[in-house]
């Protein structure tokens, strides 16, 4: 073997030693993990729509949107969506990630100051990486640790010189809390800096019409002055793909520099169909977003009454703390064969193992219930299996 393979197979021993490999399965079991909240991913008329297109449009897009991929059904959403969401401007690309990553790596630069939640996406991280820029983590949600680093640095660079720039989740994947926007928004107007807001995982399922956490906590003349929002199709809407919402100039400004853009095929156009479609399905879905949000609640109560520790969660992403890597494969495993999808989610996606269940649509009380019976009867198991290691050391 070549000194690369024998590298690679010594970090994935390693890997494995850790309790944190992981493989491609497909699904099975009533679904407790996606992100797909409305369940609009096979929703009976977005289907019955699909249908329709099915003879119109092409496989693919065939070349990059500034090349010959660019079509009118992704002109029209996009100004359908930054209308629905009162920016001036949106851009749509290939997924969330690339929006992230290609966004920070358009604005910073090595000269620029990056300030990012510690709990921030990958997406984010990456993009702040690529861009050289100086990074500088706060602790999760804490925005006067964020403050102080603001004030750190107007001690390095008095005359503010450098570009500062902000970057949140609205809603963190992992842990289903969120930032206070208006102390957000009061540190922006003191400190200056360019502010990014990642509403991957609250559109569709927060606000009015489900326009995002943006619109619950904050008036709509506070949300524009957000320099940046970051948007996906690929959670809520069911489909595959990113928007950041800006102003005009940032928009030409994206379309002239962004890499991950420029240089890559442009989505499906049935995507930028089907995104019109669920974006009119989604801003009607009210009482669903109701329900989800009262199903949420009992599950979280239901799940402390328990015993159950789980994180501060606001949301109806519950992230089920456990003590270890082994404790979480466990739970994982057993739910998976009594026919529950939840995962387990391992560092270095997250410090601590858990389980995150994330509820969606088409769920009931009786499947949330069933769950909480499962999670009781998988810990009796594993502290029996405790147990019984003890006794035999
Ligand atoms: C907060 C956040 N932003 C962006 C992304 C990336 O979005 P996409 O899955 O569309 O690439 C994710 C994906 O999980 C995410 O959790």
């Amino acid at each position: 073997m070549s000194l690369h393979w024998e590298e690679i197979q010594t970090k994935l021993e390693s890997i494995k030693e850790k309790q944190l490999f992981r493989e491609t399965k497909t699904y099975q079991g009533i679904d407790f993990c996606s992100n797909d909240y409305l369940g609009l991913s096979s929703n009976p008329r977005m289907l019955e729509y699909y249908q329709t297109l099915q003879d119109e449009y092409p496989f693919g897009s065939t070349a990059s949107r500034l090349v010959r991929g660019n079509f009118d059904s992704m002109d029209l959403f996009e100004k359908e969506f930054a209308s629905f969401v009162e920016g001036e401007a949106a851009l749509l690309v290939s997924t969330g990630f690339v929006a992230n990553f290609g966004l920070i790596d358009s604005i910073a630069a090595p000269d620029c100051y990056v300030f990012t939640d510690r709990l921030n996406h990958a997406s984010i991280l990456d993009g702040i990486r690529i861009s050289g820029a100086k990074k500088k983590y706060y602790n999760h949600l804490d925005l006067e640790h964020l403050k102080s680093l603001l004030q750190k640095t107007d001690l390095e660079d008095p005359s503010r010189k450098h570009k500062r720039i902000v970057v949140t989740e609205s809603l963190f994947s992992m842990d289903g809390d969120s930032p206070n926007f208006k102390t957000l928004l009061q540190l922006k107007e003191e400190f200056g800096f360019v502010l990014v807001v990642d509403e991957a995982h609250a559109i569709g399922v927060y606000g009015k019409e489900g326009k995002g956490i943006l619109f619950r906590d904050l008036p709509t003349e506070s949300i524009k002055s957000i320099d940046y929002r970051v948007y996906t199709l690929g959670k809520s809407f069911g489909l595959e793909g990113g928007v950041i919402v800006t102003k005009k100039i940032g928009r030409d400004h994206l379309v002239n520099v962004m890499r991950s853009f420029i240089f890559s095929t442009a989505p499906l156009p049935i995507i930028s169909k089907l995104a019109i479609f669920g974006l009119n399905l989604l801003r009607s879905m009210d009482e669903v977003r109701v329900n989800l949000h009262s199903l949420a609640y009992h599950l979280k109560q239901s799940l402390l009454d328990s015993g159950f520790v789980i994180t501060n969660t606001e949301s109806h992403i519950i992230p089920l703390l456990l003590n270890s890597e082994k404790e979480a494969l466990f739970y994982g495993k057993r739910l998976q064969e009594i026919g529950l999808d939840v995962r387990a989610i391992r560092p270095p996606t997250v410090p601590t193992p858990r389980l995150r269940i994330s509820l969606n649509a088409k769920l009931s009380h009786e499947d949330t219930n069933s769950l909480v019976s499962a999670l009781v009867k998988i810990r009796k198991e594993w502290n029996d299996q405790l147990n019984n290691s003890t006794n035999h050391e």
